[in-house]
């Protein structure tokens, strides 16, 4: 049996369905409240992309992606017929140029893209200009599809001297400095990105979501009810204007949902780690749900069982001692173990604890701290789901007599793709949020890499306003 201390906390965790509907309520508040005015920290950022692909789109583009696991730089060629094809490069960002000057950063992203055309080569002619895509996962408030200030940076970056700055020209004075011929055309969010992608390979999606290092979402939205846009550029996007288009997609920044903390449920775990963040009091809902946090809040719960001294004989190891000392992939890995022995090796091998003190029982309670922390992430992503389904009027089968054709949402990064059973748990509760028929009426799918595509759509979208124009 699990030490009595263990219970004590589940309440923080085991989410009853009142308690999810309540944050549900909460989202939709915050939601809209982002749709009125500037300035809210679910900042609901207009991507001024007026509508997703359908699959028949053309084109060769490069596309550039900062903000996962990996800086990526890709050539996407689009075929049509819901095809494309890719080549891709990773480069790793170290600490020092997240946390350093964004001029340093940009100049090694503008690097990369350069080794990226010298040692894999484009298809593009070079009598044009490169058009890439930019996939810039952070809030960054946007003006027009290729220029946007970043609001904040969020998970582990904090660059100096980019916080106010166009992102767009960042980069592009990046690119001339080092007189690279490639034109930035657009900035993306991952997430949007991500519905662009997932709509060009299987047909129209009303959701694109990221469950990785970060978390976030982005949905097709009226453009009218985007009321801080103002009367006039609605009307204009509505009359067929520059960015014309009855609908926009919006990019959420649900990461920062419940900065305020009048719904989440707050744990010790959760405060510790949001109090030696690099970011305290910010991205609340990111930090219970996203992959660079879970293995922390797991660690922080160790932690307190071996200084209770109910756990490992009340012995640590140095990487538990250590911040950030392992990352969510142990989560994932004591979640998909078969059995307690299992665990037990991944406890030795991954948390280096010495095997002498781990006593009987000891795997069971790593594993339920493992549990708890993975089931509310996943309730929670629920729920940021079922509160764009409702903002949006989609939890309700169409009463005009129209074939259902359901709700797509596509889904990107490491914790969808990793975290065991991710995508049932999330339907689950969905259908607790929802009722049987609307929560079923929900289909999520692994839009894998799916920013890369988005990007290069962004920059077909961008490149054909610009063509219109000159
Ligand atoms: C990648 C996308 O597949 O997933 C990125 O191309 C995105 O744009 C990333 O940011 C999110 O996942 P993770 O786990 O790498 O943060
Ligand atoms: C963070 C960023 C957001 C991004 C998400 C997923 O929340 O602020 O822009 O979409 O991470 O990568």
């Amino acid at each position: 049996p699990l030490p009595p201390i263990c219970t004590t906390f589940e309440p923080y965790f085991l989410l009853s369905n009142d308690k999810l509907n309540d944050i549900v309520d909460h989202f939709i508040k915050e939601m809209e409240g982002g749709l009125l005015d500037y300035g809210k920290d679910v900042a609901m950022v207009p991507s001024y992309v007026t509508g997703v692909p359908d699959g028949t789109e053309e084109g060769t583009f490069l596309a550039l992606d900062l903000g996962g696991t990996n800086l990526r730089v890709c050539e996407v060629r689009l075929f049509g017929q819901h095809k494309f094809e890719m080549k891709q490069q990773k480069y790793k960002v170290s600490d020092e140029l997240k946390q350093g000057e964004a001029r340093v950063l940009f100049d090694y992203i503008a690097d990369s893209v350069d080794a990226f055309l010298t040692e894999i080569g484009s298809d593009i002619s070079s009598n044009e200009p490169m058009h890439l895509g930019f996939t810039f996962s952070f809030p960054v408030e946007q003006t027009a599809i290729d220029a946007g200030k970043l609001l904040t940076w969020t998970k582990g970056f904090a660059a100096k001297n980019a916080v106010g700055n166009d992102v767009v020209k960042l980069l592009q004075d990046a690119f001339d400095r080092k007189h690279i011929h490639v034109r930035c055309s657009a900035i993306v969010n991952d997430t949007v990105g991500t519905l662009l992608s997932r709509s060009y390979q299987s047909g129209p999606a009303l959701i694109g979501a990221i469950f990785g290092t970060g978390t976030n979402g982005a949905f097709i939205d009226k453009t009218r009810t985007i009321k801080k846009l103002g009367e006039d550029k609605i009307k204009e996007a509505e009359a067929g204007g520059q960015h014309a288009g009855e609908y926009m997609v919006v990019n959420t920044e649900w990461g920062a949902f419940d900065n305020e903390r009048n719904c989440l449920p707050i744990s010790i775990f959760d405060n510790k780690l949001d109090r030696e963040s690099i970011n305290p009091r910010k991205q609340a809902f990111e930090k219970q749900v996203s992959g660079m946090y879970l293995g922390e809040i797991t660690r922080n719960i160790l932690l307190h069982l071996i200084d209770a001294s109910v756990l490992f004989k009340g012995y640590s190891s140095k990487i538990i001692n250590t911040h950030y000392g392992y990352d969510t992939a142990f989560v994932s890995g004591v979640e998909a173990a078969k059995s307690p022995e299992e665990v037990k090796d991944l406890i030795i091998k991954q948390l280096g604890v010495d095997s002498k003190h781990i006593a009987e029982g000891d795997a069971e309670i790593v594993q339920w701290a493992c549990r708890v922390v993975s089931e509310r992430a996943c309730k929670l992503a629920a729920c940021a789901i079922a509160a764009v389904v409702k903002h949006t009027g989609n939890d309700k089968i169409p009463s005009n007599g129209e074939e259902d054709k359901g709700v797509d949402v596509g889904i990107d990064g490491s914790v969808a793709e990793f975290l065991p059973r991710f995508a049932e748990r999330v339907s689950e509760t969905l259908v607790e949020l929802l009722g049987e028929e609307g929560g079923k009426r929900i289909r999520t799918g692994l839009a894998k890499d799916g920013s890369g595509v988005g990007a290069a759509l962004t920059a077909l979208q961008a490149k054909k306003a610009m063509d219109k124009r000159t």
